[in-house]
């Protein structure tokens, strides 16, 4: 093989208030394949990520949440964290971009820009919450689409007609945070000068580093003429301070990329074989790879390389782009259970099943990618436990049984041997170009060679006839030696599948070139169940519950957790939609938890003239439902009744708090009684 590689690879940083799902999924295990594939071939391979920390969101997130946003921002990395680890993607390093790395990092990297006059600056004129005392960016202002008249539109742009607006024109303006009437309000902004750079972009983005679509879709921007782009945001904002600008911070895509290079200088700091700028200094003999989603293009195939280019770094070597996840055709739907968290998969599913339907399903092309998941059970079922583990399943006992656990010297299948050898530089280089299902292919058509041979051989007629013990063995050798060939092609895909087999095998961990050799009077170890299954039902189940994820967000909506999505910020009602909502004072006569459901109590509340059903998310407060009966509470009355696979609520109850095991029940003082209403 050639000289080893020194190569450096990310995945988009996520933001740091929300809950990884399976469409990001798809990114972080489209990268995690292919550095385990490069570090499996033996290069020098680092895959860095890191939290995307800054932004008014996560400000306004924590506020509302009643933490600190460096308290919201560590509670979110936990939960990344171990989400990624237990999806078997394996990061050197995964940072936040609210770092001293990132700080200084991103100071110099201004500063340069500015000292080469790539930063001009002017004042700009925006909306202004006058209560909330923030300038709004332009999804923080709704109002009536000037286009349609469609009411509760956001500030650039309509759902409801489509039209794209400066928020200037949006009718009846109202911020979403406060409520008030947003005034204009002039202040100084920084900017990149982006078309310093357009005529290195046009050769750059043309040289090899993006898919044709990409570029085709990037020679669109470059051909109407680039913009500056505005880089600074005013106080209050979370993020870092410009230098010498008091007030002022970079907006929060200015330090994301930059969040790349930080995650590794950190890194650096405890792998001393690292060296920051061998890597990252222009000119630099290592490869820089990115992946991201194609919504993300523009920051990261302009005014990325631009601001490398203008501060003396080097240049991206490709930036890998991929389509959207849909699930059964469609867009995740939360009310359809399609919308489903890292988390709610590994509640009920293997990793490596979902990290083999994808690979089977990725091409280098930028298409949108479906999770069709009666397709994922029969593929997973069909090609991993059918195909490949059956090969050792089938084989190993006789090798117990008729030689103590020893494979026997001898090629029983030269032909077969030879077309394992021969495929592999093809796998490699579907790998290597992000072919993963190409190279899925080749690896299960080999597999499908290996049990028509061994089915053809029958080791399991053969081991009731007399004399063949010694046929037997040569078969099942030669059928572990296949299997351990496959292992090694799938290793990138399925790293504790290959563990287990690896400890089944008796052999050290293996590397691609591995699969050069063969086990010759070599004992095993016994053999245990590889991988079992899926069981459709398990599918029904995580289904069900990503629609109980939607529930207990709505549980927590009151406290303004913006989970759901659609308008975390409470915008001011009339009087008379207040007046609407039958709120009263319930009993809670039974609380017991709902079998098959995680996160939902079942409450049977008195509210004086009669019983109501309710469910409710709030099992993860109260473990023991029982210490809530007894006790007094306020629902919601004329909620819509609505049907659930566990029966039907029939309200709500308000609680309060962040989520977890702090959601606190809201109750009324002593002397109120059921079925009061609350005015
Ligand atoms: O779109 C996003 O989710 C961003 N948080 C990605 C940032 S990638 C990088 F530039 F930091
Ligand atoms: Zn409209």
């Amino acid at each position: 093989m050639s000289e080893p590689r020194q190569i450096l690879v990310t995945s988009a940083l996520p933001y740091a208030n929300g809950s990884i799902h399976l469409g990001h999924m798809l990114e972080y295990i489209q990268t995690d394949m292919w550095v385990r594939f490069q570090k499996l071939r033996g290069h020098q391979c680092i895959y860095v990520c890191a939290d995307d920390a800054h932004g008014s969101a996560i400000m306004l997130r924590a506020e509302k949440e009643g933490i600190t946003p460096e308290q919201l921002i560590a509670n979110v990395q936990a939960e990344h964290s171990a989400d990624f680890a237990d999806f078997l993607v394996d990061f050197d390093n995964f940072h936040s971009t609210h770092s001293e790395e990132n700080r200084e990092l991103s100071s110099l990297i201004y500063t340069r820009l500015r000292e080469a006059g790539h930063i001009a600056n002017r004042s700009v004129t925006q909306y202004y919450d006058p209560e909330k005392g923030m300038f709004l960016a332009d999804r923080f202002i709704k109002g009536t689409c000037p286009k349609c008249a469609a009411e509760d539109q956001y500030g650039d742009n309509c759902e409801k007609c489509g039209a794209t607006y400066a928020p200037t024109e949006l009718k009846d303006p109202k911020s979403a945070i406060s409520g008030a009437t947003p005034v204009l309000r002039d202040s100084q902004h920084f900017f990149f000068k982006l078309p310093d750079f357009q005529a290195m972009l046009e050769q750059w983005t043309r040289s090899g580093t993006l898919q044709d679509a990409v570029a085709n879709k990037l020679a669109e921007w470059l051909d109407a003429g680039l913009q500056e782009w505005d880089i600074s945001r005013d106080a209050p904002y979370f993020g870092f301070e410009i230098p010498g600008e008091p007030g002022k911070y970079f907006y929060v895509w200015l330090d994301a990329p930059i969040g790349y290079m930080a995650s590794f200088k950190n890194l650096c700091a405890r792998r001393p074989e690292l060296d920051f700028d061998g890597f990252w200094n222009e000119g630099s003999s290592a490869e820089l790879y990115h992946f991201i989603g194609k919504d993300i293009v523009n920051f990261h195939a302009l005014f990325w390389p631009a601001m490398l280019e203008g501060a003396g770094y080097r240049k991206p070597t490709a930036v890998n782009v991929h389509g959207y996840l849909t699930v059964n055709g469609a867009k995740m739907s939360k009310s359809r259970g399609t919308f489903i968290k890292a988390r709610t998969y590994l509640d009920h599913l293997q990793p490596e099943y979902l990290r083999y339907y994808y690979a089977a399903k990725l091409g280098r092309g930028v298409d949108d990618l479906d999770l069709n998941l009666d397709d994922f059970v029969q593929k997973v079922n069909s090609d991993l436990i059918g195909k490949v583990v059956n090969i050792a399943s089938r084989c190993a006992g006789f090798i117990h049984k008729g030689n103590a656990g020893v494979m026997v010297a001898g090629d029983a299948a030269p032909a077969l041997t030879e077309a394992f050898l021969s495929a592999a530089p093809s796998i490699a280089e579907a790998y290597e170009a992000r072919d993963f299902g190409r190279a899925m292919r080749e690896i299960m058509a080999l597999a499908d060679r290996a049990n028509a041979w061994i089915a053809d051989k029958a080791p399991w007629s053969l081991a009731k006839q007399e004399g063949k013990q010694d046929e037997v063995q040569a078969i099942c050798a030669q059928g572990i030696n296949l299997f351990r060939q496959l292992v090694i092609f799938l290793k990138p895909v399925l790293p504790a599948l290959a563990a287990d087999a690896e400890a089944f095998l008796n052999v050290a961990p293996l590397t691609w070139n591995d699969h050069l050799s063969r086990l010759e009077n070599h004992t095993l170890n016994p053999f245990k169940a590889l991988m079992s299954r899926i069981e459709p039902a398990k599918i029904e189940a995580m289904v069900a519950a990503s629609k109980e994820d939607l529930l207990a967000a709505e549980a927590k909506a009151p406290t303004g957790n913006g989970e759901l999505g659609k308008d975390p910020l409470a915008a001011e009602i009339e009087f008379d939609t207040f007046a609407a909502v039958d709120l009263r004072v319930a009993l809670i006569v039974k609380a017991q938890a709902v079998a098959g459901a995680d996160k939902l109590l079942q409450l049977t509340l008195d509210i004086g003239d009669e019983q109501r059903n309710v469910f409710s998310g709030i099992k993860s407060a109260y473990p023991d439902p029982s210490q809530l009966e007894g006790r007094l509470t306020m629902m919601v009355a004329n909620l819509k009744p609505r049907k659930m696979r566990f029966g039907v609520s029939e309200g709500m109850v308000m609680a309060a708090g962040p989520g977890g095991e702090e959601i606190y029940l809201l109750s009324p003082d002593s002397g109120a009684k059921p079925g009061q209403r609350i005015k």
